[in-house]
């Protein structure tokens, strides 16, 4: 079961060629948008694709096909896309709820797997209270709609940008406001059920780039380097003056990591 996922690519309509192709996988409760300066910059040494994962942006509901929530679900997802697309290979990049799919992708399609870049995200499961919590906004978000995302921004964004970035306050204050609540209760309760990754970063023998925000609550520093010491071929990239939304906080520092990532392969 999979459903058809909305994406922007930098190369629509060309023919695969031989260029690296790296795909995107967004934040919760965001979108692809938040992938726009990657996209931009990136273009001249690799094919961009940024899906919508399912349930949120321009893809169908996430539960449109029955699946049960999962993260394997949303890997799927993007597998099927990569199929559409003609692409057999990628370098796979995520940011946060987007890492736990590159996980569950390792998992599922190892083979596809030319690279990983896990942002601001961890391979531990939720402590049973933050499952709990996950649970109770799953259930809010149907009753009240989106608004209870709001208080999420005091933790999204890191204390430099409340201080200094206006403009990226408001726009992903609006993000908030445009997700869906189907998806966004579908989303908790995937990845309330996410398991354990740690071995699944044990055993991925390909190169891999984990970037985290110096100020990150949700997915702090200390979470980026036990995933860099269980990865074969992991290297730390600290994002100075970012919290957890580190490629829209600091997006010029966020996609030069990215980019020597690419050249280095
Ligand atoms: C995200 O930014 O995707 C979320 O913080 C993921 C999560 O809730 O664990």
């Amino acid at each position: 079961m999979t459903v058809e996922l909305a994406y922007a690519d930098t190369d629509s309509g060309a023919a695969p060629g031989s260029r690296d192709v790296l795909v995107l996988l967004h934040a919760f409760p965001l979108s692809q948008a938040m992938w726009a300066e990657q996209r931009t910059a990136l273009a001249d040494v690799a094919r961009v694709i940024t899906p919508d994962l399912r349930g949120f942006g321009a893809s169908p509901d996430a539960g449109s096909d029955g699946a049960e929530p999962s993260v394997d679900a949303v890997a799927d997802d993007v597998a099927a896309l990569l199929d559409r697309l003609g692409v057999d290979r990628v370098v796979l990049g995520g940011l946060s709820m987007g890492g736990y799919v590159v996980m569950s992708f390792l998992r599922r399609h190892a083979e596809r797997v030319r690279g990983i870049a896990l942002l601001d995200t961890k391979a531990a499961i939720d402590a049973p209270e933050a499952r709990d919590n996950r649970l109770r906004m799953a259930e809010a978000v149907g009753d009240s709609g989106t608004r209870v995302l709001r208080p999420m921004l005091d933790t999204l964004l890191g204390r430099t940008t409340h201080a200094e970035r206006p403009a990226v306050v408001a726009q992903v204050t609006r993000w908030l406001d445009e997700a869906r609540p189907e998806g966004v209760a579908w989303a908790q309760r995937a990845m309330a059920a996410r398991p354990d990754s740690y071995e699944t970063l044990r055993g991925a023998d390909v190169p891999a780039l984990v970037v985290v925000g110096d100020e990150d609550q949700p997915s702090p520093p200390d979470e980026a380097r036990a995933m860099v010491e269980a990865l074969p071929r992991g290297q730390l990239m600290v994002v100075n003056g970012s919290g957890h939304l580190s490629s829209v906080e600091r997006p010029d520092a966020v996609s030069e990591g990215l980019r020597g990532f690419l050249l280095s392969l």
